[in-house]
């Protein structure tokens, strides 16, 4: 069973579900891709800051080499690290990707935060986080680069031109960065990837991405859930959503997991899902939602409610930095 997909503004389709790959341990990532391509998943959220695209290219070109899947029915994403935002840096670390993951191109990169950290070379640390050079490591900061984002974004159209990637997509924007760039930017990104569940619902940035033709991706759709393993006191101290008396509720009255009314909840709104799951038992259930749930408007309206724009993933907390991106 393959996921319904949507309709890009470069004309791509992209599927709806995906398995997202941040946090799969690099043991079990290869043979995860894998499994999740035997099931039917055929987009792969990955990100140069996972540490972990050497083992997805691998599931990925072991499931193409047993003739289960041929590349182009597949939809690769990768996102480039802050690190390497300056152009003379966007196209080698994009080549990086490509390399570790015995891939010719991408068919989504994106921007993966709003944020041009001081460039690290590959030989000194891969992936390098936070890391920004041996004494900022000492001192516990992190140091930053004058790169305006089009910079960042016009090296990545040449990209686009030069056949590495199909198409450009933005991480971690707010709405007033994502009409800058639209004013310079000659290849519209295609997806917005945005922190989305129902604790933080950004209904006017969704709207606006509506109306400017970028299709919304939800990460953490399952809010604190992800971050609990993080330690993050914020993630620990929030009541899961898989308890939750209203998504419980809705899943018990659909004979459905919570898990799975969380997912339905964005694709019904047209926002597209990446999972993650290092659980191979796990794969069919977040893949099979579109299928198996549909949700009346009161649930969906009752899920929206539940939101208190809570953010688990927010760069003013990295090392307490205070990188006002979403200030
Ligand atoms: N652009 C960005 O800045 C950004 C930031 C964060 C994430 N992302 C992307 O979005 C993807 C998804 O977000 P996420 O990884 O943060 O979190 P998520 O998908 O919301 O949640 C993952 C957590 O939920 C568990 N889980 C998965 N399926 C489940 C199910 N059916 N029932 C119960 N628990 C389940 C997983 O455990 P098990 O693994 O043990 O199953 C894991 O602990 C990432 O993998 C990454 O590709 C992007």
């Amino acid at each position: 069973m393959v996921s319904e997909t949507v309709k890009l503004n470069n004309g791509l389709d992209m599927p709806l579900v995906g398995l997202g790959c941040w946090k799969i341990p690099n043991e079990v990532c290869a043979s995860q891709v894998y499994e999740a391509i035997k099931l039917g998943y055929r987009l792969f959220d990955g990100a140069q800051d996972y540490g972990n695209e050497k083992q997805v290219g691998e599931g990925i070109r072991k499931a193409i080499d047993d003739g289960i899947v041929a590349r182009k029915d597949l939809f690769v994403v990768s996102k480039l690290w802050n690190s390497y935002h300056d152009p003379k840096n966007v196209k080698s670390a994009l080549k990086k990707t490509l390399s570790d993951m015995g891939l010719e191109y991408l068919d989504l990169f994106y921007i993966h935060f709003p944020l041009a950290f001081k460039y690290v070379p590959f030989e000194e640390r891969y992936p390098p986080g936070f890391y920004t050079g041996a004494e900022d490591e000492k001192k516990g900061v992190i140091s930053l680069e004058k790169v305006p984002i089009l910079d960042t974004y016009r090296a990545l159209e040449e990209c686009v031109k030069e056949g590495l990637i199909k198409s450009i997509g933005i991480s971690n924007f707010r709405g007033i960065l994502i009409h800058d760039l639209l004013a310079g930017a000659k290849i519209p990104p295609v997806c917005l990837q945005i922190e989305h569940h129902p604790y933080l619902t950004q209904e006017h940035l969704i709207e606006y991405c509506e109306q400017a033709g970028i299709q919304v991706v939800a990460y953490s759709s399952f809010g604190p859930q992800s971050f609990i393993e993080l330690d993050s006191e914020l993630a620990k101290s929030t009541p899961t959503l898989f308890e939750h008396e209203s998504v419980k509720t809705i899943a018990n009255k659909h004979n459905v997991t919570a898990s799975q009314v969380l997912l339905r909840w964005a694709t019904q709104r047209g926002i597209a899902i990446i999972p993650k799951s290092s659980k191979k038992e796990r794969l069919l259930d977040n893949l099979q939602i579109n299928e198996k749930l549909t949700l009346t408007e009161a649930e969906v309206k009752a899920i929206s409610a539940l939101n208190k724009d809570i953010r688990f993933n927010d760069p003013f907390t990295w090392l307490n930095s205070k990188f006002p991106v979403f200030a």
